[in-house]
């Protein structure tokens, strides 16, 4: 049976200064006059600069805090410009992202990530993990097993599986306005909740986002996808009216 919950998480990257404390005060504000009985989390991923701060903001129990990286060093080590799990968690934060394809794509192999998420794990933090395959993957197609691949060489059964959150963001589109047809995502969302009671060895609930190019003007198509439990939204999520709409269209 598909879960109710939904998860709205906005990717700021490298976005956001102390003043951009405005666009969280409007998603806030909405969220508390909400009268809408849906059940969501809200999630903003802030660079490392902002996550105390914007932490201390939040005092509403639908929205907390994300990092968009850690170091795959516990707490405390000699390498210059590094932030830890540990660090990260006494800052406030509840959440970090792992894996994206930015950061992949920049060092982050499967032994690197397995590293970060032990140590997200130890800290406390709970893991938005990115998956996703790239446009040539997807013509050859390797989707399944691109992804099968991300999923259990980085995932082990002695991780909590309460602890994660898995996001597939098809790589191709990451802002280009493209996104998966319905059939190719349910297929691909069925499949990798398949992946995950495999590696966990049960039924997990681990719920599956989607992420790519989600927009207000395209949310509601993935309404026919119930078994997709949320999204990881990158540009429309520096705009509270854009967050904000993604998240009525999403209902309406
Ligand atoms: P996008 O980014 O919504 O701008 O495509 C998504 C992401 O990279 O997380």
């Amino acid at each position: 049976m598909a879960n109710n919950m939904r998860y709205f998480i906005g990717n700021w990257k490298m976005f956001g200064i102390p003043n951009s404390l405005s666009i969280l005060r409007k998603i806030n504000a909405f969220i508390t006059k909400d009268k809408n009985n849906k059940i969501y989390k809200v999630i903003i991923a802030t660079p490392f600069t902002l996550l105390e701060s914007f932490s201390k903001y939040f005092t509403n129990k639908k929205i907390s805090v994300s990092a968009q990286n850690c170091f795959h060093i516990s707490q405390y080590s000699s390498n210059t410009g590094a932030i830890s799990a540990f660090m990260i968690k006494k800052l406030g934060p509840k959440y970090v992202i792992l894996g994206h394809s930015d950061n992949r794509s920049e060092g982050d192999d499967e032994i690197i990530l397995k590293k970060k998420i032990s140590a997200a794990i130890e800290n406390n933090l709970l893991i938005i993990f990115c998956i996703g395959e790239n446009k040539k993957e997807k013509q050859d197609k390797q989707t399944n097993t691109v992804l099968k691949r991300q999923l259990s060489k980085v995932l082990e059964k002695k991780f909590n599986a309460k602890n994660i959150i898995v996001a597939y963001e098809p790589i191709w589109s990451i802002g280009t306005g493209k996104i998966p047809d319905v059939l190719y995502l349910s297929k691909t969302i069925i499949s990798i909740k398949k992946m995950l009671n495999i590696i966990f060895e049960t039924k997990t609930n681990i719920p599956v986002l989607y992420g790519g190019s989600v927009e207000p003007s395209n949310i509601k198509q993935f309404r026919l996808i119930p078994e997709i439990d949320g999204f990881l939204i990158g540009g429309a999520s520096k705009s509270a009216k854009k967050f904000i709409d993604i998240i009525k269209n999403y209902y309406k």
